[in-house]
């Protein structure tokens, strides 16, 4: 389904170029177009997310909407909802979600996603595998032909206890498609970058193709050490993609 992203501008101005933020706006307040009162949601994470707890939160306020509970994959997307004064659980007391919405960092034709380049792989994964939709958001920089082919990270969450262990196990396991496997940092001295579970990120960059993404995910969820990682396969039902010539809806 295609639609303008903006009114048609008028034939004697020039086109709006939207910039990457304004669509990922139209992607997320599309999608909330998907929530109704009495919902429970699942809250997700980044700057596309953002947008769409943002909206949430007018809507609540505005009165449009109401007994909404919303279950965070992050602990600063906890932040934001509770500053917008959207009530708030978790899995625990809510394990069945209606409707989760939450962006990614590529989407494959067959709407298996990479996601965690933001550090929520593991709560994202654990809320969006709970839901009854899960509605994906982007802009159409995200995607690809194959998941892991863009150069860019492919996140895995690892415990700490001897981490270069297991990311020197991670890169092993891909050695046919050229796999560097690289401890996530942060901050001027590189320290590693700690996620809300209080874990290590490796982030894997592939010269050649993954090949069987389902083996892969397996191959890597066997190793111990890992926690999760961020290929989402068969979870999304809905992605909505915003580009300059308008929204497109994809169904699974
Ligand atoms: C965080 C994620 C994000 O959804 C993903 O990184 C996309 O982020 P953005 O909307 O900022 O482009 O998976 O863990």
């Amino acid at each position: 389904v295609s639609a303008p992203a903006s009114p048609p501008s008028s034939p004697s101005l020039p086109p709006v170029i939207l910039t990457q933020d304004e669509l990922k706006k139209i992607a997320a307040y599309k999608a909330v177009e998907y929530v109704e009162s009495g919902m429970v949601l699942g809250l997700g994470t980044g700057s596309t997310a953002k947008h769409a707890v943002d909206r949430i939160g007018d809507l609540l306020r505005q009165g449009k909407l109401h007994d909404i509970v919303g279950i965070p994959t992050s602990k600063k997307t906890h932040e934001q909802a509770l500053s917008l004064g959207i009530p708030l659980a978790d899995l625990d007391s809510h394990p069945a979600i209606d409707l989760a919405i939450d962006g990614a960092d590529e989407v494959d034709p067959h709407l298996n996603l990479v996601k965690g380049r933001g550090g929520s792989l593991l709560r994202e994964k654990m809320v969006e595998g709970a839901c009854r939709k899960f509605v994906v958001i982007v802009d159409e920089s995200k995607l690809v032909k194959h998941l892991g082919g863009s150069g860019l990270a492919m996140p895995v969450e690892i415990v700490p206890f001897c981490w270069k262990f297991t990311a020197n196990r991670l890169q092993n396991l891909f050695q046919d498609a050229g796999c560097v496997a690289k401890l996530r940092t942060c901050g001027a001295n590189g320290e590693p970058y700690v996620t809300d579970n209080r874990n290590y990120i490796v982030d894997l960059y592939f010269k050649e193709d993954i090949g069987d993404l389902k083996a892969a995910s397996d191959a890597i969820l066997h190793l111990a050490g890992v926690v999760e990682h961020g290929m989402f396969l068969d979870m999304a039902t809905t992605v909505i993609v915003a580009g300059e010539l308008g929204i497109t809806v994809k169904n699974k």
